[in-house]
């Protein structure tokens, strides 16, 4: 990491790799989609399980990317303790990513969906659709589950409303649009941030700035293989979850269950 103090000359810094904003607009998109089925209902639910699966995947290649993915996205990167929080409230906080208390707020996401999915995969709706995994639990538990899985929606609802709220006032209020890296993966930073700024892929600020100027991303294959662990532990996951529903292993029904839905 360079120590030379540099102007306040703002620079372009690649601060969102490619999977992480994939993941972000997919997560955008299936979220409301997946509330909006199971609210409705009736045939659409066969597509509620099809969205819950895909959450799942997304969400478990999230998680294996919060690891070893770039570091920007690594969760021992941005997931900060009280102290930096305080920090970054008194106006003290430097650096690029998600910051000390947006952390809270992606882990608050994340658990909340994860949740949702977990509950999701054991639940039943008394006619005729049945989680993946609803078989594997009493009657009780997965009514349980059924319950918690429908009330935590609405936390859902509002966990994710908060979340597009503070992107507005990040624009309105503090100038600053967050919503641009998200898209694009690239932010505007001043150069005084730089100082202890590292770009998405963990590469100083000097390297940061030739990536700027169009060289290669550092770290390029490490990356790729990353990706594939994390794509391939996604697929598996929802592979061995959903293998019940799509017929591959009808052992794992039991014979008095009610017919599985057409997935
Ligand atoms: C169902 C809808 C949404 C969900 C579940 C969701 C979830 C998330 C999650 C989990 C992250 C952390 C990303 C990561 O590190 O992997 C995030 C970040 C972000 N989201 Fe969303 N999001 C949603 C909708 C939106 C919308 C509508 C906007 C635009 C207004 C938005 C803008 C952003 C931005 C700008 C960030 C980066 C914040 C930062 O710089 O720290 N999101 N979102």
């Amino acid at each position: 990491m360079t120590t030379q103090a540099r102007d306040s000359t703002p620079q372009r810094l690649h601060v969102w790799d490619l999977p992480t904003r994939l993941f972000h607009w997919l997560l955008a998109a299936a979220i409301p989609a997946a509330i909006a089925t199971g609210m409705i209902g009736g045939e659409l639910i066969v597509w509620h399980g099809r969205l819950g699966l895909f959450v799942l995947g997304l969400v478990a290649f999230r998680l294996v990317w919060g690891i070893i993915g770039t570091r920007n996205a690594r969760f021992a990167q941005f997931v900060r303790g009280p102290r930096a929080i305080l920090a970054y409230l008194r106006g003290e906080w430097r650096g690029v990513g998600h910051n000390p208390l947006g952390a809270l707020s992606v882990l608050a996401m994340l658990g909340l969906i994860a949740v949702q999915i977990g509950s999701g995969l054991f639940a039943n709706d008394d006619i005729a659709f049945r989680g993946p995994l609803a078989d594997q639990v009493s009657d009780d538990v997965s009514s349980r589950l059924t319950s918690l899985h429908s009330l935590l929606q609405y936390g859902l609802i509002a966990v994710v409303v908060l979340h597009a709220l503070a992107i507005a006032w990040y624009v309105k209020v503090k100038r600053e649009n967050l919503l641009r890296p998200m898209v694009t993966g690239w932010k505007e930073v001043p150069g005084e941030v730089l100082d202890t700024a590292t770009d998405a892929d963990g590469a100083e600020a000097t390297d940061a700035v030739q990536v700027a100027a169009g060289s290669e991303a550092p770290g390029a294959m490490r990356t790729v293989v990353a990706f594939l662990v994390a794509a391939a532990f996604a697929g598996a996951l929802v592979y061995a979850v959903a293998r019940p529903v799509f017929g591959s292993a009808p052992s794992a029904v039991p014979a008095a269950a009610p017919a599985a839905p057409a997935w």
